[in-house]
């Protein structure tokens, strides 16, 4: 990997290393991290239950994939894969950070279900074989590598032919969130400092990532303001000023201005 994304990829394992998505809606610092009431009480921020949109995804997508290998990657605490395979999904999960990798082993033994594997894995360099896998399913992860389009490209790599990749939360430009983080450096989803990378991307850029696969379904999710856990001056700003007022848009026009885009797609 050359010198300059190497150096992103280790600022980016070390900011999610120290921060696994989900320990920044911990209201009770009493709890143990990694215990059962932990996961319990961050779960409703969580994407699949946070987002209806995830949870419609991961049945439809368990329908078509039942007994089938799925490979996840950025799979954060496991929130995710835990769904799949409670679905009869056949399931290996990963991510960079071993903290995350840690967190994820720790949730399926409390939650009683059974990944093939769950260890370490960089999305832009698998240690998988071509052609290995039934599906690829990333949420929230590969604008945030440093790379996504090598990341897409690994994605296709590891898929067997007619394999499906289940790509979520492309950030999107134009759109609402693109506007807060140009103007404010916005850091109103995370407790501290915002990542290192989060790419925005237009949909033009996405789409045309995806080389050697056909389109499935393409669309703009998260086009209203929604709440989020979090306190202080931006938090309030958001909360009190900016979440009413865009959420007053139009539907129509807030469409055109979604902060995320998904893609589902067959190799081909
Ligand atoms: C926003 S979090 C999403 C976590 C999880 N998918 C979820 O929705 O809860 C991004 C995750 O991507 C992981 N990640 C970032 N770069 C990665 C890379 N190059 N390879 C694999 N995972 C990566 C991070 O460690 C982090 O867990």
């Amino acid at each position: 990997m050359e010198n300059s994304l190497e150096y992103t990829v280790s600022a980016v394992h070390d900011y999610w290393n120290a921060r696994t998505l989900g320990l920044q809606y911990v209201t009770d610092e009493s709890l143990q991290v990694g215990s059962p009431a932990f996961f319990g009480h961050i779960r409703p921020w969580m994407n699949p239950y946070k987002f209806p949109w995830i949870m419609e995804r991961i049945e439809r997508e368990a329908a078509i994939l039942k007994g089938k290998h799925l490979l996840e990657v950025g799979c954060g605490m496991g929130y995710d894969s835990l769904e799949l395979l409670k679905r009869d999904v056949r399931v290996t999960a990963t991510d960079l950070t071993s903290n995350a990798v840690e967190l994820t082993r720790r949730h399926f033994a409390i939650e009683g279900v059974q990944a093939e594997e769950v260890r370490t894995a960089n999305v832009l360099d698998l240690p998988f074989e071509d052609h290995s896998f039934d599906a690829v399913w990333a949420n929230g992860v590969l604008h945030a590598t440093g790379d996504t389009a090598r990341a897409v490209k690994e994605t296709r790599r590891v898929l067997k032919p007619g394999g499906r990749a289940i790509i979520s939360h492309f950030y999107r430009k134009p759109s609402w969130m693109y506007v807060l983080h140009r103007w404010g450096r916005e850091n109103i989803e995370h407790k501290e400092e915002d990542p290192p990378v989060n790419e925005f991307l237009t949909e033009e850029e996405i789409l045309g990532m995806f080389e050697g696969f056909e389109i499935v379904e393409a669309v703009r999710e998260h086009y209203r303001a929604l709440p989020v856990r979090r306190s202080g001056l931006k938090a309030a700003l958001y909360t009190y000023g900016f979440k009413p007022l865009y959420n007053m848009i139009p539907e129509s026009i807030a469409k055109g201005l979604a902060y995320k885009y998904s893609v589902t797609a067959v190799a081909v």
